[in-house]
Parts: C-alpha cells; sequence; structure tokens
C-alpha cells in the first residue's frame, strides 16, 4: 500500500520516458517492441494519475531530436502514437480527461494531425485531467518561437520592451495555460533533460529511476509521489522561514 498524502500531491508530474530501446535490447527484441511496450506504461501511467487526483500530466513522448532517427523508427511511432490516441479516446471521455499537445505538431504527419485535432476537439470539455503530450518538442524552439511572439507584439505596438516579463513570457510558451511542473520523472536513469521545459522546470522536483519505461509501471509511480512528498520545497528561502509560514 502506498502511504500517499492527498493534501500534497504534486499538481503537475512530468516525465521523460526514455528505455524503450534498452529495454528491447535487453529482451532480444527491436526497437519497435519497446516502443508497444512502453505504450503500456502510458496507459497504465495516465490511469494511475486520473485516479490518484493529479490535475496535469505532461508526458515528453518525441522529441525534435528525435527526428534524427531512422525512418522506419519515426514511422512506427507515428503509427503507434495514432493508435493510442485512437484506442484510449474512449477512456479520455469515460475519465474527465482533457488532451492537449505542446511542441511543433504542423510537423508530424497529416493523417496523425487529423486524430490529435479530433481527440483534442472530443476532449476540450473535461476537467478532471489534463493529458499533454509534447510531440515535436523541444524547449529551446518553443523559446525561439515564443521570444519571436513577443517580437511581434512590441512591432506591432501592443506592448514595449519594458513590459517583458517573467509573466510575459510564461503567457506566450507552448504551455500558457498551465502550471510548471511540481515533479519532473525521468527513466532509464540518464541524468540531463534532453531539452524538456527549461523554462518551466526552474524549481521542480527531479526524480531519476534506472527503471527503463516499458518497465515504469503504478507501483513505482506511486513511490516516486512519495518521495516527492517527502522533499522541503524552499524556493531559494530558509528552512526556518518556511516553518515560520507554516505557523
Ligand atoms: C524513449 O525511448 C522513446 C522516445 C524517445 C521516442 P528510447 O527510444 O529513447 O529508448 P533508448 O534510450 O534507446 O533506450
Ligand atoms: C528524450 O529521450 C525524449 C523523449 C523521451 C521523447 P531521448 O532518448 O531522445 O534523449 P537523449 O537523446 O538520450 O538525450
Ligand atoms: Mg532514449
Amino acid at each position: 500500500m502506498s502511504s500517499i498524502d492527498p493534501e500534497k500531491l504534486p499538481k503537475h508530474v512530468a516525465i521523460i520516458m526514455d528505455g524503450n530501446g534498452r529495454w528491447a535490447k535487453k529482451k532480444a527484441f527491436n526497437r519497435i517492441r519497446g516502443h508497444e511496450e512502453g505504450a503500456k506504461s502510458v496507459r497504465e501511467i495516465v490511469r494511475t494519475s486520473r485516479e490518484t487526483g493529479i490535475r496535469w500530466l505532461t508526458l515528453y513522448a518525441f522529441s525534435e531530436e528525435n527526428w534524427k532517427r531512422p525512418a522506419y523508427e519515426i514511422k512506427a511511432l507515428m503509427k503507434l502514437l495514432k493508435s493510442y490516441l485512437k484506442g484510449e479516446l474512449e477512456e479520455m471521455l469515460e475519465n474527465n480527461i482533457r488532451f492537449q499537445t505542446i511542441g511543433r505538431t504542423g510537423k508530424l504527419p497529416k493523417d496523425v494531425q487529423e486524430t490529435i485535432r479530433q481527440t483534442l476537439e472530443k476532449t476540450a470539455g473535461n476537467k478532471g485531467m489534463t493529458l499533454s503530450l509534447a510531440l515535436s518538442y523541444g524547449s529551446r524552439q518553443e523559446m525561439v518561437d515564443t521570444v519571436k511572439t513577443l517580437a511581434r507584439r512590441v512591432q506591432a505596438g501592443e506592448i514595449s520592451p519594458e513590459d517583458i516579463n517573467e509573466k510575459l513570457i510564461g503567457s506566450a510558451l507552448y504551455t500558457a495555460d498551465m502550471p510548471d511542473p511540481d515533479l519532473l520523472i525521468r527513466t532509464s536513469g540518464e541524468y540531463r533533460v534532453s531539452n524538456f521545459l527549461l523554462w518551466q522546470i526552474a524549481y521542480t522536483e527531479l526524480y531519476i529511476t534506472p527503471t527503463l519505461w516499458p518497465e515504469f509501471r503504478k507501483e513505482e509511480y506511486l513511490t516516486a509521489i512519495e518521495e516527492y512528498q517527502k522533499r522541503e520545497r524552499r524556493f531559494g528561502a530558509t528552512s526556518d522561514q518556511l516553518a515560520d509560514k507554516e505557523r
């Protein structure tokens, strides 16, 4: 049994789902089989998030840099994405889950874009949890797009350079309507963030596990949340100051 405190849940959990290829290699399967097994973890983690009461879940599914991969692997990933979305729509509707994406999704194949559009539309009114998939996502590219947006607004005379502050930048990012992640999980034991939500994770708690994504399931996810609940988030203040505030 897990001992999760429902009062101290992370509002937003973000996950770098890594290690599908290594899982497949370990089992002497091809990489695609690893991605298929990874999709099962996605289902379980989405379900568990909803059951636990997480309000925002963001999953790094395909990075801008992943376009470098062999064409057959990209093709398989796109096919898997499409069948995942079609297969999960029913459950998203039943469980009040709103679907959204972050990233340059205009680069995805047209049929995948169409499935995304339908999923967005059908789940738009759901309020239980927001599931965001980062697709063709890169944080530096997001910053480039954000700077362009703000530069255009200055050029149009809507804002002056002096108006630019953290809030305005936040509202021009792909994640404009989302709170910053409280907890970032990375599987497969890599100690890097691979161009994921660089602005947004300024004060996010990190949980890095050697577990490969296809083996990251409910039990360890709950452990990660428990671990998060033990952390003291100081945001630059001192421990004593936080204790004073609680009093
Ligand atoms: C994560 O698993 C899935 C994607 C990046 C799409 P990988 O495919 O990166 O697996 P490894 O890192 O090769 O083990
Ligand atoms: C990060 O995994 C991207 C996703 C999980 C979608 P990668 O496997 O692409 O990351 P690196 O290349 O090891 O940093
Ligand atoms: Mg990887």
